[in-house]
């Protein structure tokens, strides 16, 4: 496997991953596994046996990784730090390789006496080994029989693989080669972030709401993040469509729908909302339009003019209540102040899964930069809120890392 499919491979990128290694010869391949995780883009967090350290220093994955190595259970620093249950809750994957036959009996047996076997029993994230070790310990019943506990505990096996080993035997028992490991890595979060035909209704862009025949109220929405979304959304395999307001770039997908005003926006969700699985509102859509529009243009007459405005649908409120309402209803918030707080509230308010906040305020992250600064609320229970900050990027790579997110809540939502 080439140095260039880590590179590009995205579906690692933001992801947290427990690399666990035990006690076994192989672990020195580990670091070259951690480099190519690193590499990705994800966030490491190395936890070693004490069998492992005996093979191999902290050191080495520390200066890997960039995170101080956890070894202890009962280490009232690190607890204070990252206690091992919050620990358990961040990994997005447990992996540990290699695990040594030591190691899989534990696992199969619900063992938890050290940390890395009580972060396997505390995490509901997928755990993952690779079994390295003598082809005879692998072949003898006993480790047969945890081999065969550990599939039906719905632990994912890698490996291992045949051949000569470290000992001068021959058979199975090697550890999977690091690009092996990286590559089915790579392919369990592609599992997740996968929206293949999925259906998504994407909004972008501003509306306009006409005062008289050449005057109209906008705003400063340039598009530029929801047509990057629905770029990504469709590299990641869903069926877009994109209903958009007037802005100056070509559609990414073929399925796009021109509309001006609030209300046609709203007609032309509505017209389809019965079918989707994912409703994302982007667009930035005018809260009031002019009750009266003028049917010819208003002369300058008066020192003074006065419009009456009046509320506009509320779009996205009105789909997250549908009652056939999609699985996952995503907005965004853009707002010039108390970006947390009323980000917040607005995902409460409106009954949404998930809200992408940024700050318009700001010149580099706001509605014509090509650049953007996110941050992600998510509704994990009727009242508890996740979030997760995205930093600085361009639109595209932030619409590859949202797309990525929403891929996993709605595969999650899907599953329960
Ligand atoms: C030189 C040496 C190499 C070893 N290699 C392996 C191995 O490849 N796989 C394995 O399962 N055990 C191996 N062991 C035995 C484990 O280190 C031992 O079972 C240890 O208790 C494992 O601890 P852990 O599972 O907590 O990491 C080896 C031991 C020694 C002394």
């Amino acid at each position: 496997m080439s140095q260039n499919i880590q590179q590009n491979d995205s579906s690692l990128y933001g992801k947290q991953i427990i690399l666990g290694i035990t006690g076994g010869i192989a672990a020195y391949k580990s670091a070259d596994l951690l480099r190519r995780l690193i590499k990705a883009g994800a966030t490491v967090q190395v936890v070693m046996t004490k069998g492992a350290q005996a093979f191999l220093t902290p050191l080495t994955f520390q200066a890997l990784s960039g995170l101080a190595v956890r070894t202890d259970l009962l280490d009232t620093e690190s607890e204070a730090a990252m206690g091992h249950i919050e620990l358990a809750k961040w990994a997005d994957l447990v992996l540990i390789a290699p695990c040594s036959a030591d190691f899989m009996a534990k696992l199969a047996n619900g063992l938890a006496d050290d940390l890395l076997s009580t972060l396997c029993l505390a995490t509901d994230a997928p755990v993952a080994i690779a079994p390295a070790m003598n082809q005879q310990m692998y072949k003898t019943a006993v480790t047969q029989q945890n081999l065969l506990r550990l599939n039906q505990q719905q632990r994912l096996i890698w490996g291992p693989a045949s051949g000569v080993q470290a000992c001068g035997d021959q058979g199975p028992g090697r550890m999977e080669e690091p690009e092996i490991l990286f590559a089915r890595v790579a392919h369990q979060f592609k599992l997740t972030n996968t929206l293949q035909g999925i259906n998504v209704l994407l909004t972008a862009g501003p509306t306009q709401e006409a005062i008289d025949p050449v005057r109209y109220i906008g705003n400063r929405s340039s598009g530029k993040m929801g047509y990057a979304l629905a770029e990504a959304l469709q590299e990641a395999g869903a069926n877009v469509c994109l209903i958009s307001g007037p802005v100056n770039l070509p559609s990414p997908v073929a399925d796009c729908v021109k509309v001006q005003t609030a209300d046609e926006m709203y007609q032309q969700v509505f017209a389809r909302i019965a079918e989707q699985d994912i409703f994302i509102g982007c667009a930035a859509v005018a809260d009031y339009k002019v009750k009266e529009i003028a049917t010819q243009k208003i002369k300058k007459n008066d020192k003074q003019l006065a419009l009456t405005l009046i509320k506009n649908p509320d779009i996205i409120s009105e789909v997250a209540t549908f009652e056939n309402r999609p699985t996952l209803v995503v907005g965004f918030a853009a707002e010039t102040e108390n970006l947390l707080d009323n980000a917040s509230a607005k995902l409460l308010r409106k009954n949404l899964d998930l809200i992408c906040a940024n700050d318009v305020g700001s010149l580099t992250t706001g509605f014509a930069s090509d650049q953007n600064k996110i941050l992600l609320l998510m509704r994990s229970s009727e009242e508890h809120i996740e979030s997760e900050q995205l930093p600085l990027a361009s639109k595209k790579e932030l619409s590859k890392q949202i797309v990525n997110i929403i891929a996993q809540r709605y595969n999650q939502k899907k599953s329960k």
